[in-house]
């Protein structure tokens, strides 16, 4: 069989590239695109990259079309049934599922490596009180490559490993301390006797004056929605922990840049967005005007928790949601749930509506995910650090498997210049405007 390439001839110059196509295990090929500089002398041009592959990767697959996401093979919806959090984790950054015996040391290294510095738990003393809590995480994390740096050698994959087990291990503990010092609560120690989410809400909740009874339910719901965000292929987010890993910087800056990307209301931030929204909506007669407001092009709303740049079909992650959100619900006995029912409407609502069909436009991850982290007392300011401590998985996944690819290279775009011609320099007395 001969190998697929493309031609592509410059007509002006009667130049000609052929360029060999490189075929994926599934899903699209792609275009190896390295000849046309060197050849034609142009650049490709596609902002926000929509259909540049900046890597090669074996972790995660999405089929945007079809609704579908694979964790190294595995259907998303199979690891949410029966799957945990840390399974999860350990599948990511190993690339198969453990034993038993692999899973015990994996938790086992990760319950023990929860505890942070003090000295960096007394950063949160120079932040203001209503600092917002991803603010936070971002800058603590980033402080952490000060405790770690000379005892780190991104080419030294025990090191890697450490490094790995440390930040899984960590970002719960940081990220429950920045919502301690929004409360101007004690900060809470980690019980290495709780599994990873029991462990998580203990911090969150705890005080140190009566005991914390801890509820299963909420842990159940955490590590689900902690499977479900582990990770998402070359998002904004892990893109920018590559780029950032990719100068061979310390890989605990490369996530902290991470935690910043992820902020942003058109990615993580979602989810915060989104509910802020729901209550800004109020009631199902006002739905109509929000929808209204989002198709006008003027207005700069959006409506949050819809649309995606690869799914163009129901997001399978927020189908599992939304199921979820019935049931978590149910348990913990909330009959009066207006934010759920109005978001149910709302999507209702919107599928039908010939602008979001046409755009092909569904609910998202994020769309019913906040819905839960209510249910369960997180305050809205921190649900893009609970994806954060999710996601924190996928990023030092992504950052292990570009560091240890021979083929790895400083990750450097290049760009259409637009700006003004060679023009020389004019003494300021001698300018007319
Ligand atoms: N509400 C109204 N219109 C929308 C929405 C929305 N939520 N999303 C996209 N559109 C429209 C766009 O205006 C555009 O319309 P046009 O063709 O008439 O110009 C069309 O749909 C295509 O949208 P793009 O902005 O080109 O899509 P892109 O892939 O660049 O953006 C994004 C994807 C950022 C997720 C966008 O859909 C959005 O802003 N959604 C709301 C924020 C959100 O929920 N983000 C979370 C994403 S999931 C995650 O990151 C974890």
């Amino acid at each position: 069989m001969t190998e697929k390439t493309f031609e592509l001839v410059d007509r002006a110059s009667d130049r000609k590239v052929t360029l060999p196509v490189r075929p994926g295990t599934i899903g699209p090929s792609v275009v190896d695109v390295a000849a046309l500089n060197k050849d034609l002398g142009v650049f490709t041009y596609d902002p926000g990259f929509g259909v540049t592959a900046s890597c090669e990767s074996r972790i995660t697959y999405i089929d945007g079309d079809a609704g579908v996401l694979l964790y190294r093979g595995y259907p998303v919806e199979q690891l949410a049934e029966k799957s945990s959090f840390m399974e999860v984790s350990y599948l990511l950054l190993h690339g198969s599922l453990p034993t038993r015996k692999q899973l015990e040391e994996f938790e086992g290294s990760i319950r023990h490596h929860t505890m942070i510095n003090e000295s960096l738990l007394r950063f949160f003393h120079g932040f203001h009180y209503d600092a917002h809590p991803m603010a936070m995480v971002s800058a603590v994390v980033a402080s952490m490559s000060a405790f770690y740096h000379d005892t780190m050698d991104i080419y030294n994959p025990r090191q890697r490993e450490i490094f790995a087990h440390r930040i899984i291990a960590k970002i719960p503990t940081i990220a429950a301390a920045a919502h301690k010092h929004a409360l101007g609560q004690p900060y809470i120690y980690p019980r290495n006797d709780l599994d990873y989410c029991s462990n998580l809400l203990h911090m969150l909740y705890a005080v140190p004056c009566e005991p914390y009874h801890l509820d299963p339910v909420a842990a159940q719901a955490l590590d689900l929605l902690f499977i479900l965000h582990a990770d998402h292929e070359q998002n904004a987010s892990t893109s920018t922990v590559r780029l950032a890993g990719s100068t061979g910087a310390n890989p605990y800056a490369a996530i902290s840049a991470g935690v910043s990307a992820l902020w942003g209301p058109a990615h993580g931030g979602a989810n915060e967005a989104v509910l802020a929204m729901l209550e800004q909506i109020g009631t199902a007669d006002h739905i109509p005007k929000f929808l209204a407001m989002a198709k006008d092009k003027s207005s700069h709303f959006r409506l949050m928790g819809f649309g995606h740049r690869v799914y163009k079909n129901f997001d399978p992650r927020a189908k599992i949601i939304r199921e979820m959100c019935h049931k978590v619900l149910a348990r913990l006995g909330r009959t009066d749930t207006p934010l759920f029912e109005l978001a149910l409407r709302l999507e209702e609502i919107a599928l039908k509506d010939d602008y979001f069909v046409e755009r092909k436009l569904y609910p998202n991850v994020d769309f019913y995910s906040g819905i839960i982290y209510s249910a369960i007392g997180i305050p809205r300011s921190m649900f893009t650090v609970m994806f954060a401590i999710a996601r924190t998985v996928g990023w030092v996944a992504h950052w292990q498997e570009m560091i240890a690819d021979p083929a790895m290279r400083i990750g450097r775009p290049r760009q259409l210049y637009t700006g003004p011609t060679r023009r020389d320099y004019v003494e300021i007395g001698k300018r007319t405007s």
